[in-house]
């Protein structure tokens, strides 16, 4: 019989994410999970599923309003999950097995997703999700509330930040490739609102977790910044590796 190796093989780790809008999460977590071939899950395309899902369902007004009983009801019918496009290896949200990623990247949309994430119940249906996801390891997952609810024991966590001015220019420019021209100043005005909503809402606002990395991109390109988190992995891997043996 062989003889029993001296250390164990480095294990997979969880990755959380967090951060306001548009300070590069997706960016940062899909190249990372690229790099590390681990799964990408984005829990904000899971509210946006769940704001599709009460528009579809009859459940939003002509003002805007969600019929929250209802939608409390018709959660188990939600069945929201992720599809990985076979020909990029993207991963994409799902309703009940029907990929609505295409549907859901919309203002509209992202109107009903904060209004959606602010019911406790809908909170709690998709952090169970999210839990259970995150059960297997080689994960990364961005949102508001990984790193401090969904997955508080992950052996990496990172807070993401960029000066304000930076965000609406590179949210601009976004918009532009969207087809929609919208001033500077229009644009931080939103994001300022959407940052106060992210941070002083009753259901988990958006906090950093005490042991999270803080990750400052106003400066770093794409690679500079993956380059950084992938330093920070191999150190986590690593204490795992120690911690265990
Ligand atoms: O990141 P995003 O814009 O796709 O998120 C859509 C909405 O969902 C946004 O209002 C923030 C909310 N959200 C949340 O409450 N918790 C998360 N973990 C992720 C997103």
């Amino acid at each position: 019989m062989p003889p029993e190796p001296e250390t164990k093989p480095i294990q997979p780790i969880n990755i959380a994410i967090d951060g306001f809008s548009s300070c590069g999460k997706s960016t940062l977590a899909k190249a990372l999970a690229r790099e590390l071939h681990y799964r990408y899950l984005d829990t904000g395309a899971m509210y946006r599923a769940i704001g599709y899902f009460a528009l579809n369902k009859g459940l939003v007004d002509k003002d805007g309003n969600v019929d929250e009983a209802n939608l409390i009801l018709s959660l188990p019918d939600t069945q929201v999950g992720f599809a990985i496009d076979p020909e990029t290896g993207a991963s994409m949200v799902s309703l009940a097995g029907q990929v609505v990623e295409p549907f859901i990247r919309n203002l509209h949309i992202a109107t009903l997703a904060s209004k959606v994430s602010q019911i406790r119940q809908v909170r709690d249906h998709m952090q169970i999700l999210q839990k259970q996801m995150a059960e297997e390891k080689g994960v990364v997952m961005d949102g508001r509330d990984i790193g401090t609810v969904v997955m508080p024991r992950a052996e990496l966590k990172i807070f993401m930040t960029a000066e304000p001015s930076v965000r609406a220019q590179r949210r601009q420019i976004e918009l532009e490739g969207q087809g929609k021209i919208m001033d500077l100043k229009t644009v931080l005005d939103q994001q300022i609102a959407r940052d106060f909503e992210d941070v002083n809402r009753k259901e988990d606002p958006l906090r950093q977790a005490e042991d999270a990395r803080i990750l400052d991109n106003t400066d770093l390109t794409a690679e500079q910044q993956l380059a950084l988190a992938l330093y920070w992995v191999h150190q986590a891997k690593h204490k795992e590796c120690f911690l265990k043996k």
